[in-house]
């Protein structure tokens, strides 16, 4: 099969999804109903979707874990069906119970890439990740994901030219990580531990001069292979295993014939520089404004990134709303 040219403004395309399911999740901030705003922000995302002149595919979705009546799930077809065939990874919002919360960071994010190229380990639920930015790059050695973590941030020190001290570790807040944690204290870096929205973590970690220097832990495979997509497109590096949390998900994982043990860098979750990231803010956040509604209009802040060129777009849009 050979590989589909993909149109360079398909990163516009994508951005227009994730305004859509941004526009319609912002109206649900605060009111305490993450799996409706998901639903919304979904539906929203679909119909942006059905619009492109794509013949996508949804390669993996969180049907595994939130079950199969989800609008967006693994294998969907997504666009007219015609134009190029790319793969497609979206989650309409991430971060939905910092929404229902009424909290900052909450993103919608959708990403792209020719057709099997991105690594979709359906039915897998939770991934072990560790992301960092350009400067430390192939630095990042598969040992890291089971070396204490020290090592590693003496490894990625080294390579941004840091203290271990200076560095701040993204790390979702969650029992799993106790240990971690316990562990990144101990060697003597700072945690930012966040209740959800690894994505979020992920393009901090990307982002020079964030305040945040790399990711560890486990997460959800949809948003873990996302990550992937706009690592490779703005150029960090990744290591991702797959890490079942339950008896159910590893024997699915058996059941599918997924390798536990494998170990997947950016250039193996994504296996081209065709790939295309968009993310809007749903919530404000430290990277992107969230959606923002005066009367009959709206403002949306996006960012789109671009593996060929690693070129990155920061749009601002005012959208006219309907009735
Ligand atoms: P959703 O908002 O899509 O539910 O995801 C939030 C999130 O924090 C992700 O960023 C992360 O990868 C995943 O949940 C972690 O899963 P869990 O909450 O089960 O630990």
């Amino acid at each position: 099969m050979t590989t589909p040219v993909l149109p360079r403004h398909l990163g516009f395309e994508l951005m227009r999804v994730t305004e859509q399911a941004a526009l319609a999740a912002g109206r649900w901030m605060g009111l305490n109903q993450p799996e409706a705003a998901d639903r919304a922000a979904s539906l929203a995302m679909q119909q942006m979707f059905s619009t492109l002149e794509i013949d996508g595919r949804l390669v993996i979705g969180e049907d595994a874990k939130l079950g199969p009546d989800i609008p967006l799930h693994s294998g969907q077809a997504l666009g007219t069906g015609r134009g190029p065939a790319v793969d497609i990874v979206a989650d309409a919002i991430d971060g939905c119970r910092l929404l229902a919360q009424g909290h900052g960071t909450a993103v919608s994010v959708a990403a792209a890439a020719p057709r099997g190229t991105l690594w979709a380990p359906v039915p897998a639920i939770y991934m072990d990740k560790i992301i960092v930015g350009k400067a430390v790059g192939a630095a990042l050695v598969p040992e890291c994901l089971d070396a204490p973590a020290a090592w590693t941030l003496a490894l990625v020190a080294r390579a941004v030219g840091k203290r271990v001290g200076d560095l701040v570790v993204f790390v979702l807040a969650r029992p799993r990580h106790d240990a971690l944690v316990a562990e990144i204290r101990r060697a003597g870096a700072r945690v930012m531990l966040s209740p959800d929205g690894d994505v979020l973590g992920a393009l901090l970690a990307i982002t020079p001069n964030s305040g945040v220097d790399l990711l560890m832990g486990i997460g959800g495979v949809p948003e873990g292979v996302i990550a992937a997509c706009a690592v490779r497109a703005a150029g960090g590096a990744m290591l991702g295993r797959l890490a079942p949390q339950s008896a159910a998900e590893r024997e699915a994982l058996l059941a599918a014939g997924l390798d536990t043990r494998q170990i997947l860098d950016d250039e193996r979750l994504v296996s081209s520089n065709q790939v295309f990231f968009a993310a809007t803010g749903i919530t404000d956040g430290p990277l992107l404004r969230g959606v923002h509604y005066l009367g009959d209009r709206a403002t949306s802040n996006s960012l789109i990134l671009r593996g060929e060129t690693h070129g990155r777009r920061q749009i601002i849009t005012e959208h006219l709303l309907g009735e």
